[in-house]
């Protein structure tokens, strides 16, 4: 049998209501499940509606996109702090900030949970640098939809999903045919060019999927049934 090391991102989108306020229902059936699964290593959490709010004011003011990104970052850390109150004793209880505290956490055998880290990236490439560092099996993906589709799914009701994409799938459904790397806004972005790079030398498997469908979460994180198809999943090369 498989001895799974998981390694899981909450995207932002799964923690705020339209109103802003903080989705604490699926917070609470979200750590159940992270506490009773035997094999979650670390949850990176993703910015969300809070960190677009204060990036755009920013913006108003001028800053730069580094600066802008910090005020993502900033976001995203506090978000990862809430994500540590919810799962109490399960987790180390410090976001972790930088690659080099991540060996060093892990030495206490809880959860470790990260929001962003450096200006020019996003946490799906934390995500992704955290699995490498802790040689994981396994990412799991969660966010507002149920997989990789070949466009937008929020716009497009023709989308269509995929069960499994391989990398030079997903490059095209990222940068189409064109190949542009030069993401502009509101375009859809599965993942940024850093991750993709980690991704491309990388040996865990990734699965994206939807953070709401609770059930089929426990079947995956707490059953450890990785041969079910559930979201996307991405074939490493
Ligand atoms: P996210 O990657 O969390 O974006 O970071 P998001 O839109 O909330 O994504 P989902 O919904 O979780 O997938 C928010 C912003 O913080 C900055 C970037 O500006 C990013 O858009 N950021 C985040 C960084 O600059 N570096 C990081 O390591 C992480």
């Amino acid at each position: 049998m498989v001895n799974r090391k998981i390694v899981v991102k909450m995207g932002g989108s799964l923690l705020f209501d339209s109103d802003l306020s903080i989705r604490s229902d699926i917070m609470t059936q979200l750590s159940a499940i992270f506490q009773e699964s035997p094999n979650i290593a670390a949850i990176i959490v993703g910015g969300g509606k809070i960190a677009r709010i204060y990036i755009q004011a920013a913006r108003e003011f001028h800053a730069d996109e580094s600066q802008c990104d910090t005020f993502g970052i900033g976001a995203s850390q506090l978000n990862a702090s809430l994500v540590i109150t919810a799962l109490g004793e399960k987790a180390y209880p410090k976001p972790i900030t930088h690659p080099s505290e991540v060996a060093i956490a892990a030495q206490f055998n809880k959860i470790l949970v990260a929001g962003g880290f450096i200006p020019g990236q996003s946490t799906t490439s934390v995500t992704f640098q955290i699995a490498e560092i802790l040689n994981a099996t396994d990412v799991v993906i969660l966010t507002d939809v149920d997989g990789i589709y070949d466009k937008d799914p929020h716009k497009h009701t023709d989308a269509k999903k995929f069960d499994e994409i391989s990398i030079p799938q997903l490059e095209e459904v990222i940068y189409g045919q064109g190949g542009n790397t030069q993401a502009t806004a509101g375009e859809y972005r599965i993942l940024d060019a850093v991750s993709l790079q980690i991704l491309k030398r990388s040996r865990f498997s990734v699965c994206l999927t939807d953070g709401g469908n609770v059930e089929t979460l426990r079947q995956l994180l707490v059953d450890n049934r990785f041969d079910l198809t559930i979201g996307t999943k991405i074939l490493s090369s």
